[in-house]
């Protein structure tokens, strides 16, 4: 059998990710805040012997909606005199308050874990929540005091992220880990880290075909994921540093992941195919959104308040609303002096519009509270091929998939085929 062909047989489970003594399918369910990676989700990959991960981002929101708590309105409550105002600068979040949610999340989901996997938390820094420091620190410690497998650490990495854990009991015993889109932010990165005496313990590599923000500008289609992780997989080897490296971004089948595991990655990320799981947080008619996708759907914009390009369909909700910044039930991303790009645009549009008609705002959108309501149909480049991974019924909509399917069909699946599910016979009451 020609080299190629042999190469192409090769299945994901063929491999194993190994830290220390401990083996895993090399197989990462990516975080998708709010709640897109759901606990369930996250479950499903641990029981198969994976990781799977969940977000912490909008964590207060997340658990009221899990667990029917009231840290939303609680917190709407108290700063309810400030609604009318443009300065959100008095907003700020009760550090116990995002402790508990945290635990609450993260715990309940470690209590239902089964199976040999793990389960991760991804925590993205760009999330200030109006004192990026002190708010950080509440949810990596809540999470670790939770018992959180490991910590990813993601979006807008801030370079001294695991200064803030190292007094925590688990520091050394927890996994954590940083996801970057460059080797030269992963050499920043572990030269700040130096002095803590303790390596990342696996570094994702995300490519310019992610969903949700892009460590990339609108530049993007200029970077391949390839030659990125063979960078980071060089310079680890010529520093001899042992950390396991994750490729991230647009592997859509399990021989696009063998292809990266054959070439010195300890695993993959996987996202976008876990989007139409029935386990996953979009709501169904959000999943037909992604599955009826083409490419020219999807584009990559600067309109989320964090600066960075985010990648979703071209028909969010999100695009152009002119929604009331709604600070005060949620504000995760005002800066230290309550700030936020969203804010501002607003202000802008509603001085250009004194008599109240309604007007658009296209430049910034107001990401908390689209998030919250799945209206930001953030997505990965490959979401236009979801279509071909699952059947259409008889009436018109597509057929979702189980996240054990998805996650059965990269591990065994060869020759970049993709094995479709059983296909479901609607009843004529459906
Ligand atoms: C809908 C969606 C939401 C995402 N949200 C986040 C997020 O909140 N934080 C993050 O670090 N990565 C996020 N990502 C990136 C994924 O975790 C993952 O690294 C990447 O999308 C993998 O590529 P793939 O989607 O082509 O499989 C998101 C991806 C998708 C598809």
């Amino acid at each position: 059998m020609p080299q190629n062909r042999q190469q192409t047989m090769k299945r994901v489970d063929d491999f194993r990710l190994k830290f220390g003594k401990q083996e895993f399918v090399p197989i990462m369910t990516g975080g998708m805040g709010v709640d897109i990676s759901t606990a369930e989700l996250a479950l499903v990959a641990a029981r198969l012997g994976g990781i799977g991960h969940i977000s912490d981002a909008m964590v207060p929101t997340v658990s009221d909606r899990r667990f029917k708590t009231g840290f939303v309105k609680e917190k709407q409550k108290k700063y309810k005199y400030n609604v009318a105002s443009r300065d959100k600068s008095p907003v700020k979040f009760d550090l116990e308050r995002i402790a508990e949610a945290t635990k609450l999340h993260v715990g309940r989901t470690m209590e239902a874990k089964r199976g040999d996997g793990m389960v991760f938390v991804n925590t993205m820094e760009k999330l200030t929540m109006g004192n990026p420091r002190d708010t950080l620190r509440a949810r990596l410690t809540a999470a670790l005091d939770a018992g959180i497998d490991g910590v990813t650490l993601s979006a807008g990495l801030h370079l001294g992220s695991m200064a803030l854990m190292e007094d925590h009991p688990r520091f050394r015993d927890a996994k954590i880990g940083i996801i970057v889109s460059s080797l030269r932010a992963l050499i920043l990165f572990l030269r700040k880290s130096a002095r803590l005496d303790r390596l990342p313990d696996y570094v994702i590599v995300e490519g310019p075909l992610a969903g949700g923000h892009l460590g990339f500008g609108l530049d993007w289609a200029q970077y391949d994921l390839k030659t990125i992780v063979d960078e980071v997989i060089l310079y680890l080897r010529q520093e001899s540093l042992d950390i396991p490296v994750i490729a991230a971004g647009g592997i859509f089948t399990g021989t696009d992941a063998v292809e990266f595991l054959e070439s010195g990655s300890a695993a993959v990320q996987l996202a976008t195919r876990f989007t139409v799981a029935r386990e996953c947080g979009l709501p169904e008619n959000v999943q037909q959104e992604y599955f009826r996708a083409n490419e020219s759907d999807i584009e990559v914009n600067l309109i989320s308040p964090t600066g960075y390009p985010m990648r979703m369909l071209k028909s969010s909700p999100a695009i152009g609303s002119d929604i009331r910044p709604n600070c005060e039930a949620y504000g995760y991303l005002l800066d230290g002096s309550g700030n936020c790009a969203y804010i501002e645009a607003y202000n802008r549009e509603l001085d250009k519009h004194p008599d109240g008609e309604k007007f658009s705002v296209m430049d910034k959108t107001c990401l908390c509270t689209h998030m919250r309501n799945f209206d930001c149909w953030t997505c990965g480049h490959y979401t236009y091929r979801l279509k071909d991974t699952t059947h259409r019924l008889a009436d018109g909509s597509y057929q979702l998939l189980s996240a054990e399917h998805i996650f059965r069909d990269y591990q065994f699946s060869t020759d970049h085929q993709i094995l479709l599910p059983p296909e479901q016979v609607l009843l004529p009451s459906e």
